[in-house]
């Protein structure tokens, strides 16, 4: 047995029901998957070694979340709102609490292969990136968090190209350090709203930060000031979907096109996967999460 699955046997011993949705998102998953998945997890062993952390100690850092995630849903189905108000309160309980960042940040970095959705989307991202390839010379990432996102991109895009990785959690900035190793990144710890105006990107990604801010409008004009008039812009951001550090609630993919609309962008790519195998109509009906994709441009 693979590495891989030797980490979604110990989740079942630990959390059965939980497995069962990982069997269920996995199902039909192929060969190459799995060698994929093995070769990730032996270097997300590497990567906790390094903070002289075991896999398992990453495993139950993935259950923690799953706790946190549980409880949140709770709130959400009762009240139909995510637990966060303001931005704040996030930065406190979350971004600059680094025992609830470093769980949850590895956490989310497993959860990349456990959850299909966003396996799916890891997967866009990195068969689309190569097609802008030689018009990338200077390439930002807002909100790396883990940095696997970063780090895909440091193996696709070409030698010579200028990296630069904003965040505003010391602990993001740190894992992001050392998921990506050696590679020269140039690492910002900051608010992006702190981030002077300067169109100097030719391409900026940003996943899973939209649902993050009060006003995700002020936040892709704010990308805007920095990415370059003929720049793409690729954004992920999740409806429906309850967790600790979300603030701002998206319904449907129709919300995020609005709001990417006025914020002066055109989607030029999209692609919607729900975090459950169920029609359309029945994930409207119950809510169920969807991570939303999308490479968009200035209008
Ligand atoms: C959920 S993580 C996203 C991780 C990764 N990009 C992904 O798609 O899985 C959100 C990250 O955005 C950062 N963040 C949130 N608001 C921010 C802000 N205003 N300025 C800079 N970073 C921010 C958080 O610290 C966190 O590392």
């Amino acid at each position: 047995m693979g590495v891989f699955k030797d980490v979604i046997s110990k989740i079942e011993a630990l959390d059965p029901l939980h497995s069962k949705k990982i069997h269920k998102d996995l199902a039909g998953f192929d060969d190459a998957f799995y060698q994929k998945a093995d070769l990730f997890t032996d270097r997300f062993a590497d990567y906790l070694k390094k903070k002289d952390k075991t896999l398992d100690y990453g495993i139950d850092c993935y259950l923690k979340m799953i706790a946190d995630v549980r409880l949140e849903s709770l709130h959400f189905l009762r009240t139909g709102e995510y637990t966060s108000k303001s931005f704040d309160e996030v930065n406190k309980r979350v971004y600059n609490n680094p025992e609830v960042m470093e769980y949850y940040m590895n956490g989310l970095l497993l959860s990349q292969f456990l959850w299909g959705h966003h396996y799916a989307i890891l997967n866009y991202f990195t068969d689309n990136l190569p097609k802008f390839k030689d018009r990338i010379e200077h390439y930002l990432e807002m909100g790396g968090g883990h940095g696997l996102y970063i780090s895909q991109a440091i193996s696709v895009l070409k030698p010579g190209t200028k990296f630069d990785l904003i965040d505003i959690s010391p602990t993001s900035i740190e894992a992001s350090r050392s998921l990506i190793g050696n590679s020269s990144v140039n690492y910002m710890l900051s608010d992006i709203f702190k981030v002077p105006a300067e169109k100097k990107y030719d391409f900026i990604t940003m996943g899973e930060v939209m649902e993050h801010v009060e006003d995700p409008v002020a936040l892709l004009k704010k990308l805007g000031e920095l990415l370059k008039d003929d720049g793409t812009l690729f954004i992920t951001t999740p409806t429906n979907a309850p967790a600790i550090d979300h603030i701002y609630l998206f319904t449907n993919a129709e919300d995020i096109r609005n709001v990417i609309d006025q914020a002066g962008f055109k989607v030029t790519d999209e692609i919607g996967i729900y975090s459950e195998k169920v029609s359309k109509e029945r994930a409207e009906k119950y809510k169920v999460a969807m991570l939303y994709a999308a490479f968009i441009t200035k209008k």
